[in-house]
């Protein structure tokens, strides 16, 4: 699981937007759902686009989807993209906020064409319906065994 910038604030940055619960919290709550699968759940936080980019690359061959909020890179990085579509991992995009309700710049993805799909507006719980969405995809779309 990767978070993009400012995400390390979850908690006290703007929680009309983006609720209360930490990124501690979130990271506990995926890993420990992930452990009732028998899955490995890494969770990597960076603010730095190019950190974002040497972690994608660093998991390839190595995982099997990643799930991937990332911040406002989401509305400007096509080198967060190119990174994605080059290692060829399946993505599902999350954002705690409803990017489609929210100003007209954040309306935009570069990631979401190239993902698997997006879940956005259901704040911190987002991210469990992103590993529900990650199991489904594994196990009926690919025929990962549970
Ligand atoms: C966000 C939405 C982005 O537009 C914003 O820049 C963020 C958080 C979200 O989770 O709602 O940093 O990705």
């Amino acid at each position: 699981m990767l978070n993009g910038p400012n995400l390390n604030l979850l908690g006290r940055r703007e929680p009309a937007q983006y609720g209360t619960t930490t990124l501690r919290e979130i990271e506990e709550a995926v890993s420990e759902l992930g452990r009732s699968w028998n899955w490995e759940v890494v969770c990597f936080q960076s603010n730095h686009e190019g950190a974002l980019i040497d972690c994608i690359h660093n998991a390839c061959g190595r995982v099997d989807l990643i799930i991937i909020n990332p911040g406002a890179y989401t509305h400007t990085s096509i080198a967060l993209r190119d990174a994605i579509v080059g290692v060829a991992i399946p993505v599902i995009e999350v954002h705690l906020s409803n990017i489609h309700a929210r100003e007209a710049f954040r309306h935009h993805s570069f990631i979401a064409p190239i993902a698997v799909g997006q879940i956005a507006g259901f704040g911190a719980d987002g991210y469990r319906l992103a590993m529900e969405a990650a199991r489904h995809y594994l196990t009926v779309r690919k025929g990962v065994p549970v």
